[in-house]
């Protein structure tokens, strides 16, 4: 990773690791990595794009801990709309520091709170969404949500396999990944 976003990464991690619903470290690794991957294929700004994924889910460090670890329905939304909405001034914080303009905090900003309840035009915000969907497709993702939700393979295999993308990229990459998940559970089933 270029040195700006890692100097972004180190500062977001004390955030991400308030966050408790599931384990937003290894989360977050798996959207910049989903990110970087689409970025190879589909237009967009890095220089964006890679702090937007980085900093997407800092507003759960915010969130009441009963409200992340809700189970009713009216819970879980209300807990990702707070997510959403305790992110822009943590982000600006932590932007301002690495010495980011007014102009790119707010494109980051706009990108991060389309990332939920949005169905976005734009293909920027599309990205961040398609990328927070396929990192769940990643090895060491898949198995921490198992953990996090104490949930079989087998049922989030079934869960994930629905997910739903906006760019062919995404779809692609996703399905390979999901597949090779598939294969190793069979493999070694717990
Ligand atoms: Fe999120
Ligand atoms: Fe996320």
């Amino acid at each position: 990773m270029k040195e700006i976003f890692e100097k972004i990464w180190k500062l977001a991690l004390p955030y991400l690791k308030k966050g408790k619903r599931k384990d937003f470290v290894v989360h977050t690794k798996g959207v910049i990595k989903a990110m970087e991957l689409l970025l190879k294929q589909e237009k967009g700004d890095e220089n964006i794009l890679i702090p937007a994924a980085i900093l997407h889910d800092v507003g759960w460090s915010k969130v009441p801990l009963n409200l992340q670890m809700s189970n009713d329905k009216a819970g879980k939304i209300k807990a990702l709309e707070l997510h959403l909405k305790y992110a822009p001034l943590i982000i600006k914080e932590v932007l301002i520091k690495c010495e980011y303009n007014e102009n790119q905090i707010k494109k980051i900003i706009d990108i991060v709170l389309a990332h939920k309840f949005k169905n976005p035009r734009r293909l920027d915000k599309r990205l961040l969404i398609d990328a927070d969907t396929l990192s769940d497709a990643f090895r060491k993702q898949f198995f921490s949500d198992i953990k996090a939700y104490k949930t079989t393979p087998e049922e989030l295999y079934n869960f994930r396999k629905n997910n739903q993308f906006y760019t062919k990229t995404a779809k692609i990459i996703f399905n390979k990944e999901l597949n090779e998940r598939k294969k190793e559970f069979l493999r070694a089933p717990n």
